[in-house]
């Protein structure tokens, strides 16, 4: 299957105020370069030649001024704009047309991982239907949206739960078939107003077509004061690949 990317670089930024008022989280500093160029590069180096940056309104400017067509990252980029904020879902769903059938890698603007992603998105071109997450042992899983494991799989996931039964965070890199879509259109907006990736992952596992691996490597987000700190610290010290 061919598989286009994806990168969500929407939502207020509000856990980074006031640093965010006047820009977009996705354009702040991680180490010597703007936060969204780290899930741009991740997919290019993985083997992804078709990207689309999804954003708000309000910097959309400034993400095109700052991006352009692609052509300095050695890839193509279509833009999406996201009139409101309402969730990583419906930032997705945004992407049907641009996916045109094929399969989709899809990326948080504010997710850092070290590793490569390519030995990932050769697993899932191989398994052909369903979706494929990457889990990693967190210190907070609080934070995060936290997968059950058994010996079968991803049992469940639960976003942001107050007391986690696992440390294993689902990582902001979600590779879907064409379904996405369809299963998309069935999510109802969550007690925070939105609609959820985690209640697409979980359709996936009613279906049985979820998939997991374990991210080696660091992995951090950067979209609250400490996870920024903690991504420049990384960035410094261990570069991505
Ligand atoms: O970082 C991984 C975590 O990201 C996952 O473990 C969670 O399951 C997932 O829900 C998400 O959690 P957050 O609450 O931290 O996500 P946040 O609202 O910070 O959004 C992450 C990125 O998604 C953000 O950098 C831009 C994009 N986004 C978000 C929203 C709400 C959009 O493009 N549009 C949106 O409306």
């Amino acid at each position: 299957m061919d598989i286009k990317g994806v990168v969500l670089a929407g939502g207020t930024g509000s856990r980074l105020m006031p640093l965010t008022k006047v820009t977009n989280k996705h354009l702040l500093a991680v180490g010597k370069k703007p936060m969204i160029y780290y899930p741009i590069e991740k997919l290019v180096s993985a083997g992804i030649k078709e990207i689309l940056i999804v954003t708000g309104v309000d910097h959309m400017g400034d993400i095109v001024n700052l991006l352009g067509s692609g052509r300095n990252f050695s890839c193509r980029f279509t833009y999406k704009v996201q009139d409101q904020a309402g969730g990583i879902a419906q930032a997705l769903a945004l992407a049907e047309n641009f996916a045109n059938n094929c399969g989709i890698a899809a990326i948080l603007g504010d997710n850092i991982f070290k590793a490569s992603l390519k030995p990932y998105l050769k697993k899932f071109a191989a398994q052909k239907k369903g979706a494929r997450v990457l889990l990693k042992k967190v210190a907070n899983p609080q934070r995060f949206g936290v997968a059950e494991v058994s010996k079968n799989g991803v049992t469940k996931i639960l976003e942001k739960p107050k007391k986690p039964k696992t440390n294993y965070a689902v990582t902001g890199i979600y590779f879907y078939d064409n379904s996405v879509f369809n299963i998309i259109r069935t999510l109802k907006p969550s007690g925070r107003g939105e609609l959820e990736i985690t209640d697409v992952n979980n359709t996936y596992i009613s279906r049985n077509q979820l998939k997991y691996d374990m991210l080696p490597g660091w992995w951090t987000d950067a979209g609250t004061f400490e996870s920024l700190g903690v991504a420049n610290k990384l960035v410094a010290k261990d570069p991505p690949k």
